[in-house]
C-alpha cells in the first residue's frame, strides 16, 4: 500500500470516531461547567453561613448589651449596686493589711481633693515613710506635678491596674519615683494618670454589664493595691479621686482602709459631703468591711465665722442622717493660701512651704490618732 492510501485509511478510521470524539469533549464541558457552578454553589453557600454566624455572634452580642441596659434601667440608675463578688483572696488580703490606705474623696468638685492627696502624700514621705500616691482622675491632675506624658503617649500607667490580670507585679512596674522633687524624699512613688483611663473605665464598666468579667468590676484595683507584695513595700498609700461615681472611684472605695472627706465651707457643699459619708457608709456594709471614714476636713475656709456656720450645719446634717451619722468633722483645716494655688500642676507646697508644713502634719496626727482609736 502506497503512503497515500495509509493517510486515506487513516482519515477514514477518524472520521468513524469522529462522533465519539465529539460527546466525549462535549460530555467533558458539561462536567466541567457543572463542577465550575457547584464550585460557586458551595462558596455562596459557606459565605451565607459565615454571614449567618457573624450575624447570630452581632445579635448575641447585642442581646448582651441590650440585658445590661435593661438591668440599668432596673437598677433605676444606681449602676454600682449588685454584686458578682471579690476575687477569692480580697478580704484575706484586706484583714492583713495594716497600713493606712487613703482615698480623698468627695463627689463635690473643686474642693481640694487633689491639693490634700499631693500635700498629704509629700507629708509622710518627708518624714521618711515609703509612701504610693495613686492618681485614679483621668484629668490627670495629681499626675502634671511628676511631669505629664506626651498627648501620644495614650496609655497611663493607671490604666493597666484595671485590667483583671494586673496584680500588685504590675504596680510595681508601673510607678514612677517622685524623689527628684525634693531632697529627703526617697521613697515616693508614684502611679499617674491621664485621659486614657476615662477609656478604660467606659471599657470596664462595659465589660461588667454584659457579664465578660471574671469578678466584680468594683475588686479590679484592690487586687494589685492590696496584694502584700504592695502593702508590705508601703507605709502609707493615698489615692487621688475624680469628683464622680466613677469606675475608679467606686475602685477607690473598695481598695482603701480610711476616707477623708475635703469639703468647702458652704452649706450645699457641706450636704454634698454628709451625703458622700452615708456612701461610704454604704460601702462599708455592701463591698468593704474595712472602709472607715477618717474625716470631714474643711478646706479653703476664708475666716471663722463661715467656719463656725459650717461645723454647725454639718452637725445638723449628720444627726439628721437616718439612721444618724457619727460626727467626724476634723479640728483641722485646710485654709485658702496662695502657697497652694502658685505651685499647682507644677510643685507641692508642702515642699516648699513651711505654713503649709504645718496643716498637713496636723491633719495627718488627727487622722493617726482616729485611726488608733478604731
Ligand atoms: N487651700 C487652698 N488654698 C488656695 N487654693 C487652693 C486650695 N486648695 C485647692 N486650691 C486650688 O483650687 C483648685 C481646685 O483644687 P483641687 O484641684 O485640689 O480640687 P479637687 O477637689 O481635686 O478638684 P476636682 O474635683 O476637679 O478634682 C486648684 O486650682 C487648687 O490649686
Ligand atoms: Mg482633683
Amino acid at each position: 500500500m502506497g503512503d497515500w492510501a495509509r493517510v486515506w485509511a487513516l482519515l477514514s478510521q477518524l472520521r468513524g470516531l469522529w462522533d465519539e470524539i465529539a460527546w466525549l469533549v462535549t460530555g467533558a464541558a458539561i462536567v466541567l461547567g457543572l463542577a465550575f457552578q457547584a464550585g460557586r454553589f458551595w462558596e455562596r453557600l459557606a459565605q451565607r453561613r459565615e454571614r449567618t454566624e457573624v450575624k447570630e455572634l452581632a445579635e448575641a452580642e447585642v442581646k448582651q448589651l441590650n440585658d445590661a441596659l435593661t438591668a440599668f434601667r432596673r437598677s433605676d440608675g444606681k449602676i454600682w449596686r449588685g454584686q458578682q463578688g471579690a476575687f477569692p483572696e480580697y478580704r484575706d488580703w484586706l484583714q492583713r493589711v495594716s497600713i493606712p490606705i487613703i482615698a480623698v474623696a468627695n463627689l463635690k468638685g473643686g474642693v481640694s481633693k487633689t491639693t490634700t492627696a499631693l500635700n498629704l502624700a509629700a507629708m509622710y514621705a518627708k518624714s521618711g515613710k515609703a509612701t504610693l500616691l495613686i492618681d485614679l482622675d483621668w484629668q490627670g491632675s495629681a499626675s502634671e506635678v511628676f511631669g505629664r506624658k506626651l498627648e501620644l503617649e495614650a496609655t497611663s500607667d493607671v490604666d493597666f491596674l484595671f485590667a483583671p490580670s494586673a496584680t500588685g507585679v504590675e504596680l510595681l512596674a508601673r510607678r514612677t519615683s517622685a524623689a527628684r522633687l525634693a531632697r529627703g524624699l526617697r521613697d515616693f512613688d508614684v502611679v499617674r494618670a491621664y485621659k486614657s483611663l476615662l477609656e478604660v473605665e467606659n471599657r470596664v464598666m462595659i465589660d461588667w454589664l454584659a457579664g465578660r468579667l471574671p469578678f466584680d468590676a468594683h475588686y479590679l484595683l484592690a487586687r494589685s493595691v492590696l496584694d502584700p507584695i504592695v502593702t508590705s513595700k508601703y507605709q502609707v498609700i493615698i489615692l487621688d479621686t475624680p469628683p464622680r461615681l466613677t469606675t475608679a472611684l467606686v475602685n477607690a472605695l473598695c481598695a482603701s482602709t480610711t476616707v477623708l472627706i475635703p469639703t468647702t465651707m458652704d452649706e450645699l457643699s457641706i450636704e454634698a459631703a454628709v451625703t458622700f459619708q452615708k456612701t461610704c457608709r454604704d460601702y462599708r456594709h455592701e463591698f468593704n468591711p474595712r472602709l472607715e471614714v477618717g474625716g470631714v476636713v474643711g478646706a479653703l475656709s476664708v475666716g471663722i465665722q463661715a467656719e463656725e456656720l459650717a461645723v454647725e450645719a454639718y452637725r445638723k446634717q449628720v444627726q439628721k442622717a437616718d439612721p444618724p451619722l457619727p460626727d467626724l468633722w476634723m479640728e483641722a483645716r485646710i485654709p485658702r493660701r496662695a502657697d497652694f494655688s502658685n505651685v499647682a500642676g507644677k510643685d507641692i507646697a508642702y515642699l516648699r512651704s513651711q505654713n503649709i508644713r504645718r496643716i498637713f502634719i496636723r491633719l495627718a496626727d488627727e487622722l493617726e490618732k482616729r485611726r488608733m482609736s478604731e
